[in-house]
């Protein structure tokens, strides 16, 4: 199975994400081979956006959590109001949100905990700096992250997870990842979640993030420890949401063959 994320970050208000939502769906009708698809508004749109995507194979994100489980925190949204609310996945982690809003690792595993808490289904990004990269500690770099990220959640409470690799100099950048560089991450995610789990190890994906693009999805989803795309700022075009969805289907009535 494949897995396509919309992440449409700060960028649209409630008419567009409802327009975006209907062009998902349409994108998606009548298709043999479809992905698994999770779109992720902001979220004064996620009402909205639900009824659209009601009864469909869409499912509802929402684009972070509070790291608490209630009380006085203004402005914060628990994991149990998003639940309340029709979410059934949280993108937790954002690079985004650690660089411009501070937000520490443990910060992080505690989300993390209120996502398994109420049954929402994380998507937990991880992902090295430009510079990190260039002195080769990109592996170390995630390596920490993946431990700190999980390190709060009891075992027995874990569900199924993604971890989004996210190198930070690829997001928003059109600078996108090699195939050659996202395969040997997504093998190493992979053996070291496996690792500090065990055998208490749940299902999870591993999906790459970063200038993805109509043009270079086929090339990533073709790969099968590449299972699926968390997607910016193309997921706000549905012209090129629409050419990601296809890449999607393209390569699931392949191996389906
Ligand atoms: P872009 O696709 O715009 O690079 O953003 C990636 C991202 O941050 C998804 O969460």
């Amino acid at each position: 199975m494949k897995t396509i994320v919309a992440n449409w970050k700060m960028n649209v208000g409630v008419r567009e994400s409802v327009a975006l939502a209907r062009g998902t769906l349409l994108a998606l009708r009548g298709k043999p081979h479809l992905p698994d698809v999770v779109v992720c508004p902001s979220f004064t749109s996620l009402g909205e956006v639900r009824k659209v995507i009601a009864r469909s194979y869409v499912s509802l994100g929402a684009q972070d959590v509070s790291s608490q489980d209630q009380g006085a925190m203004t402005g914060e949204i628990s994991a149990r109001m998003l639940f309340e609310a029709g979410v059934t996945h949280v993108i937790i982690g954002h690079s985004e949100r650690r660089n411009l809003l501070h937000e520490t690792d443990e910060l992080i595993a505690q989300k993390v905990v209120q996502a398994f808490t109420h049954k929402l289904v994380p998507f937990i990004c991880v992902g090295e700096s430009k510079k990190d990269r260039e002195t080769t500690h990109h592996t170390e770099v995630v390596r920490a992250q993946l431990r700190v990220a999980l390190s709060l959640t009891d075992r027995k409470q874990l569900g199924r997870f993604f971890i989004a690799y996210e190198p930070v100099w690829a997001i928003g950048t059109g600078v996108n990842a090699g195939v050659q560089d996202i395969l040997e991450m997504h093998q190493f995610i992979r053996h070291e979640i496996v690792e500090y789990l065990g055998d208490r190890t749940p299902a999870f994906g591993v999906l790459y993030g970063g200038s993805v693009t109509g043009e270079n999805a086929y090339d990533y989803l073709r790969e099968k420890e590449v299972e699926g795309l968390l997607v910016g700022g193309a997921s706000v075009k549905l012209t090129h949401m629409t050419e990601i969805l296809k890449a999607a289907q393209s390569v699931l009535e392949r191996q389906s063959s």
